[in-house]
């Protein structure tokens, strides 16, 4: 009797010693969580903002060279670094992982209190197939190629089934190998799974399995998900969809008309299946957030200018409805139309991260708008090792100034970083960032509307401002940046004029108000204006006041 329960027992014993731990290393893990009117990141429990950079492509291939790197960026005021994991590198020889370089990143990284976000260059890295070792590269036929005018090109295609399992085996193995060595240091908060996929070239693939796929009917997961969420659609998807009869059945030109819009959708759906895999199998293996960047279409170019089937903003509902292991759909955002693109991309169910962008002077004003408007996770400029690189020179100059900017921006926003997030979270912060082309932006608080404007005194105009306001009790409010002027005015007709009460200038120490001068005079225009100098970047508190 006693014997028929050992067995059991013994069992019993081994998965609370052997599994327990596994779950309590990954109970605190990184993750993405709804508070109040946004989605923030969480880590070690807290709410986390990215304050990050990407290196360069190749930098993370040799852990000598980027030795010397990694104090200049902790240097730099970032908290976070973007940096590749290539296929290539873990897997030369199929089912032989090494892992060595990823340990390396992850030491050094620890080193300088720095985060890092690992992306999976895998199958796909700007829409080619660079990246998969050489023994996926000249096996065409296990991993065969997209086709077009006939002929394979350099992109794998997303109909190879082996292409699939091998990428997904090997993503589930860099995962279960960070949760054994990081899951209790989390210096890994996110994983970036494939790099800005889609067809270039051609709006879709044409291999005869991919034609026979075009030809067939629209898949029934993808339409019902449609019907589902009519409401919240992106809006170019939703009238290219009325435009064809709303239909919920049918072949892909039926229900979407015969253009390269439809072909976008079609590779959108099969990239989408891929990568949503790929990402369940790491997510199976250790659960991080997951986000796709994508390369920026735009009105003037077809889709196969830029990868055909990427998470561009009219096809994210037809990556959201074919899996869920994906969370954030994220632009690399270089274009000069930043709100536009911030616009379309920060969605209910999507918040905004910026995994690449402009660095230098521009990234230094723009992650303002980004963190303050659109109440971003996180933001980071593309190509920081270069910048943190001496040059000589002009350009040493022209780098120096770029990488100032940043550190000056990212240490003013460290230093206010837990009020940040509460007001993201509560909707009680604005953010803006302006030129001559954009040069006044009015928003709404406390009943008041704000209007911000370059600054302007005496004659002398700034060209450039940015910051963000944050609401800290009634008529009170902080304000970060430079080059802007605010005047409040209140909504309500009837309502006592407002004035301006106080200002203070000051700085924030480990969470403390350092108060400096009081400022009136020329320094508020006589009490007309709440203003920021266009020359250094400033931390201000200000009071209103109410007169008949
Ligand atoms: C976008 C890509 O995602 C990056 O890897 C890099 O190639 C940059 N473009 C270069 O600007």
């Amino acid at each position: 009797m006693r014997c028929r329960y050992l067995a059991p027992c013994f069992l019993g014993i081994l998965l609370i010693t052997f599994i327990a731990p596994v779950h309590a290393q990954n109970a605190d893990a990184p993750r993405l969580e709804k508070r109040g009117e946004t989605t923030q990141l969480i880590v070690d429990g807290k709410p986390y903002l990215i304050l990050g950079a990407e290196v360069h492509n190749s930098s993370s291939s040799s852990l000598d060279y980027l030795q010397a790197e990694w104090p200049r960026l902790a240097a730099m005021g970032l908290n976070t670094v973007l940096t590749p994991v290539s296929w290539e590198l873990i897997e030369p020889t199929e089912g032989k992982f090494d892992f060595t370089l990823v340990d390396g990143l992850l030491a050094a990284a620890h080193q300088q209190h720095l985060h890092l976000v690992l992306l999976w260059l895998a199958s796909w890295k700007n829409g080619m197939s660079s990246y998969p070792p050489v023994w996926v590269k000249q096996d065409t036929k296990r991993f065969p190629r997209v086709v077009e005018d006939g002929r394979p090109v350099n992109i794998l295609s997303t109909f190879g089934a082996e292409t699939l399992a091998a990428d997904e085996r090997a993503f589930a193995a860099l995962m279960r190998h960070l949760r054994e060595v990081d899951g209790h240091e989390r210096t890994v908060l996110m994983m970036q799974v494939e790099n800005e996929v889609g067809v270039l070239g051609s709006a879709r693939d044409h291999s005869d399995v991919a034609n026979r796929a075009f030809a067939g009917p629209v898949p029934g997961q993808l339409l019902r998900y449609l019907d589902e969420h009519r409401a919240m659609l992106n809006p170019d998807l939703h009238a290219l969809w009325n435009e064809h009869g709303t239909k919920t059945s049918g072949t892909w030109t039926e229900v979407f008309g015969d253009t390269p819009r439809t072909a976008e959708i079609f590779m959108a759906w099969q990239y989408a299946k891929f990568v949503q895999t790929v990402a369940a199998k790491g997510k199976e293996a250790y659960e991080l957030p997951m986000y796709v960047n994508a390369w920026l279409g735009g009105e003037d170019v077809v889709p196969g200018d830029y990868p055909s089937g990427g998470p561009q903003p009219r096809v994210m509902d037809v990556w959201k409805a074919a899996g869920f292991a994906i969370d954030i759909y994220a632009p690399d955002l270089y274009s000069p139309d930043l709100y536009g693109w911030a616009h379309r991309y920060h969605r209910p169910d999507n918040p905004l991260f910026l995994p690449e962008t402009r660095g230098g002077e521009a990234g230094a004003a723009n992650v303002f708008y980004i963190l303050g408007e659109h109440a971003a996770i996180g933001f980071s400029p593309f190509g920081i090792d270069n910048w943190a690189t001496p040059a000589t020179g002009e350009m040493a100059e022209k780098e120096k100034g770029g990488a100032d900017a940043l550190r000056v921006s990212y240490n003013a926003i460290a230093s206010i970083e837990p009020m940040l997030l509460e007001a993201q979270s509560k909707g009680t912060v604005h953010g803006f960032v302006l030129d001559k082309q954009r040069s006044s932006v009015t928003f709404v608080m406390q009943g008041y509307d704000v209007e911000v404007s370059l600054d302007e005194i005496f004659g002398n105009h700034a060209e450039n401002g940015f910051g963000m306001i944050l609401e800290t009790g009634p008529d009170a409010f902080l304000g970060i940046g430079k080059g802007f002027r605010v005047k409040f005015t209140p909504r309500d007709s009837g309502a006592k004029h407002v004035g301006i009460g106080t200002i203070q200038e000051g700085r924030f120490e480990k969470g403390n108000w350092i108060a400096g001068r009081g400022l009136n005079g020329d320094e508020n225009d006589q009490g007309e204006y709440w203003r920021f100098d266009p020359h250094e970047l400033r931390l201000e508190k200000v009071t209103l006041y109410h007169f008949d």
